[in-house]
């Protein structure tokens, strides 16, 4: 009976974040087209991969609560929502809408204010993805990046995040006996600290690791995550070309929404280095969009992204095969998943 309950208010409370979206996504469009006429009406889905889309975003809720019931993390995860950065920042959302609309008009997409640094960072990161104000580099951004994504995937980011859990937990059990204390898991470009979050609730004792590029979203990480007990993760600033830890540390490397935002070439070198980082025996785990080759039948979400957002790198994402370049490097035993808008790679270091 109190199971069902819990069901039922995580279910309501997924179908209340839906309809926020689709009401954010509808005014926000429209008044858009007050303003700036030119730029036409966004890009709309068909009905018939509405009623898709539905079903999957269904299928996912229901896995999510399934790996509560398999003790993966605890039912009070789902529930879990940053109520005061939503008080705080939704209304600052809206007033930074206009000059992302300017951009998308002028089509400018290096556009920073003066108080950003741009030095040191590769050239392919300087760039306003998703057209938003400071690209990754500001404060602001840090402070509005999750309620945009929220809305983007109609509250189901960590819903798509908690996926990476349950094979994370299984990839760990190939160290038999190894305390939660001694086992090491980095988070590769894990921006605002969400997954490390997740990953803190669901495995208390673990030593965590986060790096990124963006001092902002590395602050904004240690605000979210001090607000957890326990041990807080070890957050360094690091491109993750170039991981700065020694070979064979850790037990688990896992990366999230990142490959769709690199070039090629880049993602074979991130790769390169989450292998080199890996214990023998320890597992990968790679969150990031759908691809063509499995969901064909969303092709119109994946043709319609990079055209709204700015995401240079997204439509050859699409199509890259990068089970080939996980085993290009070494990897084996790699496992792919779909889960709603996301795609998984699973892949173990031989031991
Ligand atoms: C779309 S966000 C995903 C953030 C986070 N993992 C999540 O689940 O929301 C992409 C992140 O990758 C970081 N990033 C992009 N290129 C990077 C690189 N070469 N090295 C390290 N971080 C990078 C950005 O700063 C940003 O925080």
């Amino acid at each position: 009976m109190f199971n069902n309950l819990t069901k039922l208010s995580y279910q309501t409370f997924q179908q209340s974040k839906n309809y926020f979206s689709l009401a954010h996504k509808i005014l926000s469009s429209r008044l858009q087209n007050l303003v700036h006429p030119t730029v036409g009406e966004m890009s709309k889905t068909s009905p018939a991969v509405m009623v898709k889309i539905q079903a999957k975003l269904n299928q996912l809720l229901e896995t999510d609560w399934q790996d509560t019931q398999k003790q993966i993390y605890p039912a009070s995860l789902l529930f879990d929502n940053q109520w005061q950065d939503f008080f705080r920042y939704y209304p600052l959302l809206w007033l930074d809408l206009p000059q992302t609309w300017e951009r998308i008009t002028q089509n400018r997409y290096q556009d920073f204010s003066p108080e950003t640094s741009q030095e040191g960072y590769p050239n392919y990161y300087l760039q306003n993805f998703h057209y938003q104000t400071d690209g990754y580099l500001s404060d602001l951004s840090a402070n509005l990046y999750d309620l945009q994504v929220e809305i983007l995937f109609s509250g189901t980011a960590d819903p798509m995040r908690r996926r990476i859990l349950a094979p994370l937990q299984h990839g760990l059990q190939k160290f038999p006996g190894l305390p939660q204390r001694q086992t090491r898991i980095l988070d590769v470009a894990c921006g605002t600290g969400r997954t490390l979050k997740l990953m803190r609730t669901a495995m208390p004792q673990v030593s965590l690791f986060g790096t990124d590029l963006s001092p902002a979203y590395l602050r904004k990480a240690n605000q979210l995550l001090s607000q957890n007990p326990g041990e807080l993760p070890q957050l360094l600033q690091a491109n993750a070309e170039e991981l700065p830890y020694r070979d064979n540390y850790f037990h688990a490397v896992t990366s999230v929404f990142l490959f769709h935002e690199l070039p090629a070439a880049v993602r074979q070198q991130v790769i390169e280095q989450c292998f080199r980082v890996t214990k023998p025996g320890g597992v990968l785990i790679i969150c990031d969009s759908i691809q063509m080759s499995d969901s064909p039948e969303l092709a119109e979400i994946m043709d319609g992204f990079p055209k709204m957002f700015h995401e240079p790198f997204y439509r050859h994402y699409t199509t890259d095969n990068l089970v080939q370049r996980l085993e290009k490097v070494g990897f084996e035993d790699i496992e792919t998943q779909v889960h709603f808008l996301s795609k998984y790679f699973i892949a173990y270091k031989p031991a």
